[in-house]
């Protein structure tokens, strides 16, 4: 089988756990090598996969070995690498948020466009085989009409010295750009209707840093249904995990679990049958591994010459409504979400 050769800007943290276990589990991808600024991290990893290490992003780019970059550095740092990578025409799949704003986002997608590459982003989530099932399911009505739903994503993040996801001017955001844009993206995928309208509350709360350490916030999608947003770095994650529920005209769903890294989760799902008697939902655990998943979406639509599964547009609307929650928090008020 062809494979799409990746080379990974930005080893460590995520890339190292998650990502690249995922590209070297993937039937249809390879590594082909890494770049990271950790000059250790960079020698250890090239080191145990047996790949090139490359000290700059341009001396990767510069590599014809590679077909596609997988971009895991800080948020800050995701705009240049963009555009360098479409310059030298790779494919790229960024991670979320693909930018610190939506003006970021469409200088990339601009890149990407006029170099004729295709760009992804890391919202990986949607490969979960519960969402994927919760999706179809309720695109067949088998939940009647969406009234509401939920989805939750809490840890404890105390402040470390230096760390750019705590600091506004290099992420963009806190709470609400790291786990809350994930959960509002989730939502607009199982229920198939994007987001319209925002209020709620983007808060510091709890911990001396620049960004928010706590999100709470209602969506209104486009086909009437309501959902409860929270996102948080001043809580613990209840035993078993976070909480996604979607509540129907026709039935409900609650999962404990499936959000996160893990394809995992503990359902309790029913559905009124055509008699008015309730029935238990059938979701197949078929669980693997999310990273992987992504991988082979993403590499499988390159190779076939088909848009990607999680194109930019689609997380520069996501940039968007998260701008939307923060004008709402600033302004006391429900934010209609501008598409630009
Ligand atoms: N989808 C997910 O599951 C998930 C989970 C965590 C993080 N993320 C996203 O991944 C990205 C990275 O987050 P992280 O938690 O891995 O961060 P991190 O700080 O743990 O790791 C970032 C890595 O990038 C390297 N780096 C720093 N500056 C660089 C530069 N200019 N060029 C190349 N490499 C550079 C660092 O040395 C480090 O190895 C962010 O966009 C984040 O939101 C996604």
């Amino acid at each position: 089988m062809k494979k799409l050769r990746f080379g990974v800007i930005g080893a460590g943290g995520i890339a190292r756990t998650r990502t690249i276990p995922g590209i070297v589990l993937a039937g249809n991808a390879e590594l082909a090598a890494i770049m990271d600024v950790n000059e250790k991290l960079l020698a250890e990893m090239a080191q145990q996969y047996g790949v090139k290490g490359y000290q700059s992003a341009e001396e990767l780019l510069a590599d014809p070995q590679i077909d596609a970059v997988y971009i895991a550095s800080p948020v800050f740092a995701h705009l240049e690498q963009v555009k360098a990578a479409a310059a030298a025409g790779k494919h790229i799949l960024v991670e979320k948020p693909a930018g610190r704003t939506a003006e970021e986002c469409a200088q990339m997608l601009s890149a990407c466009e006029a170099a004729g590459v295709q760009i992804g982003v890391g919202f990986m989530m949607r490969f979960h085989t519960y969402h994927r099932q919760l999706r179809e399911i309720i695109a067949k009505g088998a939940l009647g009409q969406i009234v509401s739903a939920r989805a939750q994503q809490v840890f404890w993040y105390p402040d470390i010295p230096n760390c750019w996801r705590q600091q506004k001017a290099l992420s963009g955001g806190g709470a609400l750009m790291d786990v809350g844009i994930h959960n509002i993206d989730l939502i607009e995928y199982i229920v198939s209707s994007p987001v319209k309208r925002i209020s709620g509350f983007t808060q510091t709360r709890t911990i001396s840093y620049d960004v928010d350490d706590v999100c709470n916030l209602l969506i209104q999608l486009e086909n009437g249904a309501v959902a409860y947003i929270d996102g948080a770095f001043n809580m613990h994650a209840a035993p078993g995990g976070n909480l996604l529920e979607i509540y129907g005209t026709r039935g409900t769903v609650l999962i404990q679990g499936s959000i996160g890294q893990q394809e995992a989760g503990d359902p309790k799902a029913f559905y009124m049958d055509e008699e008015g008697k309730r029935q238990m939902l059938p979701l197949q655990g078929d669980f693997g591994n999310l990273y992987q998943k992504e991988i082979e979406g993403f590499a499988s639509a390159v190779l076939e010459g088909r848009p990607v599964p999680v194109p930019l547009t689609e997380g520069m609307h996501i940039q968007r409504v998260a701008e939307a929650a923060y004008q709402a928090q600033a302004e006391g008020r429900t934010v209609e979400v501008e598409e630009g």
